[in-house]
């Protein structure tokens, strides 16, 4: 319970964490303020009950002042004041709908289907890699990344405006870059993976993914498909037409889908900046793959791997890391290391 607590701290934080497009002005920073109006002309839609603009000073009081990660005091290293959305509302501006939720008032269910890729038809398959390509280009109307290194002097920072795809690959770079711990980064942390939020926090980044997709395709059932890799021997879905063939080297085969994207931030060990290259396009990295060549998991699970961590019962145990013994977290992200999981 414990455990669970912890990783429902984290990455509730998290996902809804790069910066709304409405909340990077002067007048937000210096008042530290992020409760942009509503169709309402309301903060937060407070006059419409979806939500009210929130002091966090007086409800959480100062914190952690021995590090200087912004990560570890998220959002309050930027805003004191947020929106807090009632009931099913949701959002940096209780705009939208909690997940699962859907309706003006968000007060229907939502159920969407997640299918197994290669049970998509052949046009599915087509329209889901035409809407990743859509979601790869399509600039984000809502967020933008901070690319600036120094997190503690305002009149250096530098947003990027990026696209969709962007935006959540970088959440993801920025949740899993070393803590900054007295300016020096501990590569032994790491928010993302190697410890109790794993599940949840990525859960909810395909989420904010999927929705995002949905809002930008107007298509609101779209879902995410899934790979269902156990008992296989190697990639099965890394064929030309689904996630791409690669050579000896990683490099995708320049006839498949993925080839020529390339990745808003590569390396996460700048001392100074977050994402150097983020601004600069002809810097960024291509994607490169190679499944099968990681020294902890060099092949997929089997059915009887699966079978088993589904047998363990408990969330997590200390020291809620890599080393965590009849861990279910642990077992799931493969660091098991071949013993009896
Ligand atoms: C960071 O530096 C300050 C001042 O030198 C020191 O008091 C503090 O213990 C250091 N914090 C950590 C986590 O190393
Ligand atoms: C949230 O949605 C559920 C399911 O439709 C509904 O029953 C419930 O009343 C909603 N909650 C609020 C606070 O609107
Ligand atoms: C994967 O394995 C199948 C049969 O097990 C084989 O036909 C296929 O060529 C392999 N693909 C790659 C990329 O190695
Ligand atoms: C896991 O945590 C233990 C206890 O804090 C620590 O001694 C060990 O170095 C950690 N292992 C890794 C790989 O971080």
């Amino acid at each position: 319970m414990f455990s669970l607590a912890i990783f429902l701290a984290f990455c509730l934080c998290f996902v809804e964490s790069q910066f709304p497009r409405v909340c990077t002005s002067d007048a937000a920073f210096r008042t530290k303020t992020c409760c942009p109006l509503w169709k309402d002309k309301s903060p937060c839609g407070s006059l419409s009950g979806r939500g009210k603009c929130r002091d966090w000073i007086d409800y959480t009081g100062r914190t952690l002042p021995m590090y200087n990660d912004d990560r570890l005091d998220w959002p309050r290293h930027y805003y004191d004041y947020t929106c807090e959305c009632f009931g099913n509302y949701s959002g940096f501006d209780c705009g939208d709908c909690k997940y699962g939720y859907q309706g003006e008032n968000c007060d229907r269910k939502k159920i969407i289907i997640r299918r197994e890729i290669r049970e998509l038809s052949p046009l599915e398959q087509k329209r889901y890699f035409s809407y990743l390509a859509l979601a790869k280009t399509t600039k984000s109307q809502d967020y933008v990344i901070l690319s600036t290194g120094d997190r503690h002097h305002r009149e250096t920072y530098r947003f990027v405006d990026a696209s969709l795809y962007d935006i959540f690959a970088w959440m993801h770079y920025y949740s899993m870059k070393p803590i900054l711990i007295n300016g020096s980064f501990d590569s032994n942390k790491n928010f993302a993976h190697q410890g109790p939020a794993f599940p949840g926090w990525h859960r909810l980044g395909l989420l904010f993914l999927e929705r995002q997709m949905q809002h930008m395709t107007r298509d609101e059932n779209f879902a995410l498909p899934y790979y269902d890799w156990r008992g296989e021997k190697n990639c099965s879905i890394c064929t030309d037409e689904l996630m791409g063939t690669n050579d000896a080297q990683g490099v995708l085969n320049p006839y498949s889908h993925f080839s020529f994207w390339k990745a808003i931030c590569s390396g996460y060990n700048f001392p100074d900046e977050y994402c150097p290259l983020a601004d600069a396009e002809y810097k960024m990295e291509r994607l490169h793959r190679r499944p099968g060549l990681t020294p902890y998991a060099p092949n997929l699970p089997t059915f009887e791997d699966v079978e088993n961590s589904l047998k363990l019962e408990n969330f997590d145990f200390p020291p809620y890391n890599e080393t965590a013994l009849h861990s279910f977290r642990n077992s799931l992200e493969g660091m098991c290391k071949g013993k009896k999981k």
